[in-house]
């Protein structure tokens, strides 16, 4: 059998791709086990998620911390005591500092609705739509210093079309989410991850031509 990485979620919000997570490992489509789902917000959805599927969730409420050093010294202290090897950022709505990003180096990662490196930060999809880009998509990386920089582990690509608006937009994209997640974090849980510089190399691949997508298509 496989070996289950220890997982830890941090999420501030709804928790649709802690949904993807929960549901691939109880699919046996995901070797990982969630040991902790941490919340900096009480009234996060994605805690009734946690508890609806008996998974150990708690709040770490930033507010009630000095400074960001302090509120991630503790989140990163109740991750350690967890077991949790791998952290998992799922809509956690919070800037890290070094002393979160050091802990966990090269076993952290986020995911980001845009194709990075285009559209870091927020309201992305947004401004995809108001820049009238024909791709857009979202990018599970692992986590470095520089908020959105680190080195990209899978991308999915989605159409874009002038009609969109951020919601439409955002709904498409979310679907990708949920299915490359847990893809990343499955290669995570083989050992098939290797990071050097800025590149994430998957072992085990085999190489085959992808057909160039197009949108609008070429007809005729
Ligand atoms: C997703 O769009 C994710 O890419 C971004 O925050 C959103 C979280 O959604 N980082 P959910 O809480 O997983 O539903």
């Amino acid at each position: 059998m496989a070996r289950k990485v220890p997982i830890g979620v941090l999420i501030s919000g709804s928790g649709t791709n802690l949904q993807a997570i929960i549901d691939a490992i109880e699919a046996n489509k995901l070797d990982a086990t969630i040991q902790l789902v941490l919340s900096n917000r009480a009234d996060a959805y994605g805690l009734m998620r946690a508890k609806n599927h008996g998974i150990p969730a708690e709040v770490l409420d930033h507010k009630n911390f000095t400074s960001r050093e302090a509120f991630d010294a503790a989140a990163v202290e109740t991750l350690k005591s967890r077991g949790v090897e791998l952290v998992i950022l799922a809509g956690f709505m919070r800037l890290l500092s070094p002393v979160f990003v050091k802990a966990f180096s090269n076993r952290m990662m986020n995911i980001h609705p845009s194709l990075l490196p285009s559209f870091p930060g927020l309201h992305v999809q947004r401004r995809a739509v108001e820049h009238g880009v024909r791709f857009s998509g979202c990018t599970v990386h692992f986590v470095n210093e520089d908020c959105d920089e680190g080195p990209i582990i899978i991308q999915a690509v989605v159409p874009v079309f002038p009609e969109d608006t951020e919601e439409t937009l955002a709904a498409r994209i979310l679907t990708q989410e949920h299915r490359i997640y847990p893809r990343a974090i499955q290669l995570y849980s083989e050992g098939r991850l290797r990071v050097e510089g800025r590149k994430v190399f998957v072992d085990g691949l085999t190489k085959e031509e992808t057909q160039a997508l197009l949108q609008p298509p070429l007809e005729g």
